[in-house]
């Protein structure tokens, strides 16, 4: 694509919006993790108030995090590349900022309903129904907009964020309608066997076919912005889009390997699984050519390191999520924290990392402000990262600790004072999560005011930087 319009565009209202809720849910999210992680070692701590119970709070910190803080951020990004990528006028600026506001209302509603004990009980799933059918209406309300926009375009490729984006409003409304049995209200359940099957269906599917190909048009979009070069690929994006969408809907059984579900079932989840290589080599392929040198580029680029960090943990979690597919290793692990871990890889490591990445790039374009501090994006790169890994690392050793236990048969009570210097470990590195987020969230508050940090010297942005290639920025 020639240079991509980078003047402001009617979606950038609801961008901006939306990823301004994101930045609010993410502060509540974990801190609400911070909450839950001092309850592990100090259960006592907050006994009594029963919204605050680790139960009710899990709940709404995954929540929180899942539809408030990475699914806002990750539809505000697309309300800000659709335009300019359609090279057209978002369908509704109106109808996506009301579908932002409503968002908000349902999400609020149905975290506030998890912390009073209005829940499905349904992992990934609990929010109450009436709050599953308004996420319903708001994802077509979306999917209407974004394809009335691409519709309109007046580019006339379509390009590969686009079928990403396109792939991912057509796919997830139905799978978050079999997560939630939606059509079964007020508890929405399947009967036997087929209730978890269909449940780990969505749980997988939640990943793979909203978070994953709801980012990857975002690092699609930012990676060759900031190097000022075109996508290696196009074709290897399209190879990657198919791949996914394929092998993505059957892995959802290897959640559920040492449950008596149909073996051809398991094992053609545990196939596939180790098929999600493919499209994990192509993308990172593409990412990594993308990149050729203009390495340096991530040295002085906020969003492209947080970018290129999430595409680190996206190779990193699709590894370890196919090992452990593995019926060998699946079992071991299986029931311990090592899995909680694997989760954050995904969630916190992969989506978060881009949603960041997102948020630096698109916030001081759609404000038209530089951003308020780099000294204090870096920090938070700093902060994350390596809070990140720590917080991975304890939580890995403290699942490998339980699942030694577990093989020898030796009772949970005698394993819980090994995994507590964990735990405690685990609360440690997440406060220094946290606090990132912190400096982040004021970082974008203080950009839409407009005025740079006084002690900073205002630099070139990136953009403005030598960029290995003349060629023009491309998505
Ligand atoms: C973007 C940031 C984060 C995201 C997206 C996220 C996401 C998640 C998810 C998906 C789970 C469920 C895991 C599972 O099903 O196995 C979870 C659980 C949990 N998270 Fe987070 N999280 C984030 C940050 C944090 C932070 C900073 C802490 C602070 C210590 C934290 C503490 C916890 C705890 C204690 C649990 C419960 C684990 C258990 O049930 O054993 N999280 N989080």
């Amino acid at each position: 694509m020639a240079d991509a319009v980078e003047t402001r565009t009617s979606g950038d209202r609801a961008a901006k919006l939306f990823m301004l809720s994101a930045v609010g849910w993410l502060l509540f999210g974990v801190t609400l993790g911070l909450i839950q992680a001092l309850e592990f070692i100090a259960p006592d701590f907050l006994a009594g108030i029963p919204w605050l119970v680790f139960p009710r709070i899990r709940q709404a910190h995954v929540n929180g995090l899942a539809f408030g803080w990475l699914s806002m951020a990750m539809m505000g990004g697309w309300y800000y590349i659709v335009p300019r990528l359609t090279r057209t006028k978002l369908y509704s600026q109106t109808l996506a900022l009301v579908t932002g506001w409503l968002w908000n209302v349902a999400l609020a509603i149905g975290v506030v309903g998890v912390t009073l004990g209005w829940t499905q009980a349904r992992e990934y799933a609990e929010l109450a129904w009436p709050v599953d059918i308004g996420i319903v209406v708001l994802l077509l309300l979306t999917g209407f907009n974004i394809f009335m926009t691409i519709a309109r375009r007046e580019e006339k490729d379509l390009y590969v964020s686009l079928w990403y984006i396109m792939g991912t409003l057509i796919w997830f409304p139905i799978v978050f309608s079999i997560g939630n049995v939606i059509w079964a209200p007020p508890t929405g359940a399947l009967a036997g066997l087929n209730d978890a099957i269909w449940g780990w269906f969505y749980g997988h599917n939640i990943l793979g076919l909203w978070f994953t190909t709801g980012s990857i048009p975002i690092l699609y979009f930012i990676v060759p912005k900031e190097v000022k070069r075109p996508l290696y690929g196009y074709k290897l994006a399209l190879i990657a889009f198919w791949f996914l969408a394929f092998f993505y809907s059957a892995v959802g059984t290897h959640h559920i390997l040492q449950a008596p579900v149909p073996e051809w079932l398991k094992t053609i989840s545990v196939i596939t699984s180790i098929g999600l290589l493919i499209p994990v080599a192509a993308f990172v392929v593409n990412i990594f050519m993308t990149m050729r040198g203009s390495w340096r580029v991530a040295f002085y680029s906020i969003p492209l390191r947080f970018a290129l960090t999430g595409a680190f943990w996206y190779l990193a979690v699709s590894f370890q999520g196919s090992l452990q597919a593995l019926r060998g290793l699946n079992q071991y692990v299986h029931f311990t924290n090592w899995s909680v871990a694997h989760a954050h890889l995904a969630l916190l490591g992969f989506v978060a990392f881009s949603m960041w990445g997102g948020v630096y790039y698109m916030m001081p374009r759609i404000t038209g402000n530089p951003l308020y501090s780099e000294r204090l994006g870096w920090t938070h790169w700093w902060l994350t990262t390596f809070g990140f890994i720590g917080f991975f690392l304890v939580l890995t050793a403290a699942g490998l600790v339980q699942a030694a236990g577990f093989s020898r048969g030796i009772p949970i009570i005698q394993i819980l004072p090994g995994i507590e210097p964990l735990f405690i470990g685990r609360a440690a590195t997440g406060t220094i999560i946290i606090f990132g987020q912190y400096l982040f969230a004021y970082n974008i508050i203080r950009t839409l005011r407009g005025n740079r940090a006084t002690s900073e010297v205002p630099e070139v942005s990136a953009a403005d930087k030598p960029a290995a290639s003349a060629a023009s920025a491309t998505a």
